[in-house]
C-alpha cells in the first residue's frame, strides 16, 4: 500500500493556513485527521473533519490517533509564531516548536509515518542579502522565532539520515488572504501580520494601523513582502504529501509568488476592495524588519510541480470578504440597520 492511501495527520489543523489545507486535502480525496489543542485555533475551521483535540508532545495521544486513522502522512503545522513574543518568553518556543516537534516526530516514526510536510519560514534567512531568495541562501534567524524553525529543519535533515523519515520543509513567504466562499480565514484576534491588522483598522476604525517607515530604499519607501495566498500554500502541501508519497527525497521548498509588493501598495488594494482608505499612521522604522523579501520559487515549481496562481488582488478581495462577513456577524441586528 502507498502511504498516499492512508489518512493524513494535520497538526495545527484548526488554525489559519492548517484549516485551509484541510480543505484541500479533502477536496484531492485525501482522508484528514485533524490534530490540535485549539489553543489558538477555532474548531469551526476544521468544518466536519475528524478532530483530536491533544498537544503534539503527548506522544500516547499521537501514537493512538495514527493507529485508529490509519495515519501515514503528517502535515506538521502546530506551533507559536508571534516573532515578538518568541523574544520574550524563548523557553516557551523552544519547548512548543522545537521539542514538540521531535516529540511527535518520534510518536509518527513510532507508529510507522515516514512523510512528514513541515511549516517553516522565510524567516529562516533573516535579512536577505540578495532577492530573489532562493533555498541556498545562508540562514541566519533573527528571532527565537525564526531560530525555531531553522532548528526544525536541521532535525528532519538528521531525521532524514538515521530513520526512515523523509521531509519536505515548506518555507512559506507571508501567507494571506481568505477561502474564496469566505467560509474560512485568518483570526484577527491573534494575528500580528499586516493584511488582517490593515483589515482591522479598517472595519473597526480601531487601532489604526501603524506602518513602520518609509524612508526606506524602495519605490514608495516601504518594506517589500511576497504575499502569497492561503490556498496557493494548501496546494503546496497536497503536491509535497504526493511527492513523498511517489517516493521524493528529504528537501527544503521557498513557497512565494516572486512578486513582491510594498506596505502602501497593500493599502491601496485594501482601499479598493473596501472603497474606503485604511486609517494608519506612519512611525519611526522598526529594528529588525527586512527591507525587501520576495522569493524565487523555481525548485518548488520543478519538484512539485507547484506555482501560485493568485497574486495581491485576490487576496486582499478574499480577506476583505471574509473580515467583512466576521465583523457583520457579530454585530447585533439593530445596530446593522441603524
Ligand atoms: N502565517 C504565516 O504567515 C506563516 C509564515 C511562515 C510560517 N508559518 C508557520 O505555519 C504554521 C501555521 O501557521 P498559522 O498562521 O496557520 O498559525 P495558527 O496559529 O493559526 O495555527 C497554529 C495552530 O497550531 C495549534 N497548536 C499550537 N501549538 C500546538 C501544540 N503544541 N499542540 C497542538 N496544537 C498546537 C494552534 O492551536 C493553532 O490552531 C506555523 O508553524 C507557523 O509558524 C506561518
Amino acid at each position: 500500500m502507498s502511504s498516499l492511501d492512508g489518512t493524513v495527520l494535520v497538526t495545527g489543523g484548526a488554525g489559519y493556513i492548517g484549516s485551509h489545507t484541510v480543505r484541500a486535502l479533502r477536496e484531492a480525496g485525501r482522508d484528514v485527521v485533524v490534530y490540535d489543542s485549539l489553543e489558538l485555533g477555532r474548531r469551526e475551521a476544521v468544518i466536519d473533519a475528524p478532530l483530536v483535540i491533544g498537544n503534539i508532545a503527548d506522544s500516547d495521544l499521537v501514537t493512538a490517533t495514527c493507529n485508529e486513522h490509519g495515519v501515514t502522512q503528517l502535515v506538521h503545522f502546530a506551533a507559536y509564531k508571534a516573532v515578538g513574543e518568541s523574544m520574550k518568553s524563548p523557553a516557551k518556543y523552544w519547548r512548543n516548536n522545537v521539542a514538540g516537534s521531535v516529540e511527535l516526530y518520534e510518536a509518527c516514526l513510532a507508529a510507522g509515518v515516514h512523510d512528514v510536510v513541515f511549516s517553516s519560514s522565510c524567516s529562516v534567512n533573516g535579512t536577505p542579502a540578495a532577492v530573489p531568495v532562493s533555498e541556498d541562501a545562508p540562514i541566519h534567524p533573527e528571532s527565537v522565532y525564526a531560530e525555531s524553525k531553522a532548528m526544525v529543519e536541521r532535525i528532519l535533515h538528521w531525521c532524514g539520515q538515521t530513520t526512515p523519515l523523509r521531509s519536505v520543509a515548506l518555507r512559506y513567504f507571508n501567507a494571506a488572504g481568505a477561502s474564496f466562499d469566505a467560509r474560512i480565514g485568518e483570526d484577527w484576534t491573534y494575528s500580528q501580520n499586516l493584511v488582517p491588522l490593515a483589515m482591522k483598522a479598517l472595519l473597526l476604525g480601531n487601532p489604526r494601523l501603524t506602518v513602520f517607515g518609509n524612508d526606506y530604499d524602495t519605490p514608495d519607501g516601504t518594506c517589500i513582502r511576497d504575499y502569497i495566498h492561503v490556498d496557493d500554500l494548501a496546494d503546496a502541501h497536497v503536491r509535497a504529501l504526493d511527492y513523498l508519497g511517489s517516493g521524493g527525497d528529504t528537501t527544503v521548498l521557498n513557497i512565494g509568488t516572486g512578486v513582491g509588493s510594498s506596505v502602501l501598495e497593500v493599502l491601496e488594494a485594501t482601499a479598493r476592495a473596501a472603497g474606503e482608505d485604511v486609517p494608519h499612521d506612519i512611525m519611526d522604522r522598526r529594528p529588525g524588519d527586512p527591507v525587501i523579501t520576495y522569493a524565487d520559487a523555481s525548485l518548488a515549481n520543478a519538484t512539485l510541480g507547484w506555482r501560485a496562481r493568485y497574486g495581491l488582488i485576490e487576496i486582499i478581495d478574499s480577506a476583505y470578504a471574509w473580515h467583512r462577513q466576521q465583523v457583520d456577524r457579530s454585530l447585533p441586528r439593530e445596530s446593522q440597520e441603524s
